[in-house]
């Protein structure tokens, strides 16, 4: 019997038309256009702004639109996985929402929270349950209402992050070559109190006090972040492709995390891949968070051919951190 491997085979994205610009901020912080661009790369962000939706509405439009794409069933997934910061209720999960909202009705749904690196953990994931042959459709997705933990009154992390999803439909393929071929994901609780959310979860549950100490918002040390991201995204990226003897030159495209553009650009100098094979999208969306690789593959859909070495690579809240190595498998 033929080996099966997992591989994409769909990508689906969304991003709310609502958009909060670098100018919109000059009149809402101490901070210019230029500052932000020139900082973190970032022009615009998306926000969802309608109060009665949230991440999981964000999540059911990128899968709707792979199941529009390829006229999928949606009574055949398997499994939908949400990999997200944002949930809209602590529980139950935002996959069950999403899995329910598409009719996903043979689907087991739950979510997955890794921060920045949650879409290559899930990805990880998923490869290994279809490689088990016994799951043969997977909707991971990435939704992130960043929106709703931003204290929009601190300079330092409000002008970072946007609201958005993106989604890829995993299958079996027989293919030996272009498949989902390897990773390596890593974590160090080191970074704990580096980036986090404080309050809301059971050490520090919603009070008067955790509110007025804006406790619900995003805390970043962005400078101590900055060097771990530049260190850990391009050291695991080098193992990664060392250990299969792969050169810069045989990667078609590096798609990192997009956090900052001088992370991004730090990151692919020391992995010695030129910029032109590095896909950057920042300037539209932000940091979404768990979205941001599979919003990539969305933009990028289109320019990638069958047997592209693709290096997918993140750096997250944790820390959690990690890179793939996927041969892509279909032509647009
Ligand atoms: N506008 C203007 N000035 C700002 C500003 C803003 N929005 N935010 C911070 N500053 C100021 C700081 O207060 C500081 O002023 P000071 O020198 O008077 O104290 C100065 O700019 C430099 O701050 P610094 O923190 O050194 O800036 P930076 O170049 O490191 O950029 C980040 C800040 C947050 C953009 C950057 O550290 C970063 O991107 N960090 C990692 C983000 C990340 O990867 N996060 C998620 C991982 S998934």
């Amino acid at each position: 019997m033929d080996k099966i491997y997992a591989t994409i085979t769909a990508v689906g994205s969304f991003v709310p038309e609502t958009k909060l610009t670098n100018k919109d901020f000059e009149s809402m912080i101490e901070t210019t256009e230029e500052w932000i661009l020139t900082r973190t790369g970032i022009q615009e962000r998306g926000i969802l702004k309608d109060k009665d939706k949230a991440s999981s509405y964000l999540g059911t439009k990128a899968c709707e639109k792979i199941i529009q794409t390829k006229n999928l069933d949606p009574k055949t997934i398997d499994a939908v996985i949400c990999a997200t910061v944002t949930p809209d209720f602590v529980f139950p999960a935002n996959a069950n929402l999403i899995a329910y909202n598409i009719g996903a009705t043979n689907a087991f749904s739950f979510d997955l929270n890794a921060a920045c690196s949650g879409f290559l953990y899930g990805l990880t994931m998923c490869t290994s349950f279809i490689e088990s042959g016994r799951f043969k459709k997977i909707l991971l997705v990435g939704a992130e209402k960043m929106s709703s933990i931003i204290n929009y009154a601190d300079r330092t992390t409000s002008i970072l992050f946007g609201d958005g999803a993106a989604a890829v439909l995993i299958e079996r393929t027989t293919d030996s070559e272009c498949h989902i071929k390897d990773s390596i994901l890593k974590s160090d609780g080191i970074g704990a109190d580096f980036l986090k959310m404080k309050a809301g979860g059971s050490m520090f549950p919603a009070s008067k006090e955790t509110v007025e100490q804006k406790e619900h918002y995003i805390f970043q040390e962005g400078q101590s972040v900055f060097k771990y991201a530049v260190k850990c995204m391009a050291d695991v990226s080098a193992e990664l492709m060392a250990r299969n003897h792969l050169i810069g030159d045989d990667i078609a495209w590096l798609v990192p995390h997009q956090a900052n553009k001088r992370i991004i650009e730090a990151t692919a100098n020391r992995m010695a891949i030129s910029m032109d094979k590095v896909m950057i999208n920042i300037q539209k969306y932000g940091n979404t968070t768990s979205a941001t690789i599979p919003l990539c593959l969305a933009d990028w859909e289109k320019q990638l051919k069958k047997g592209d070495n693709l290096i997918l690579a993140a750096f997250g809240g944790g820390f959690t951190w990690g890179a793939t190595w996927v041969k892509w498998g279909y032509n647009s």
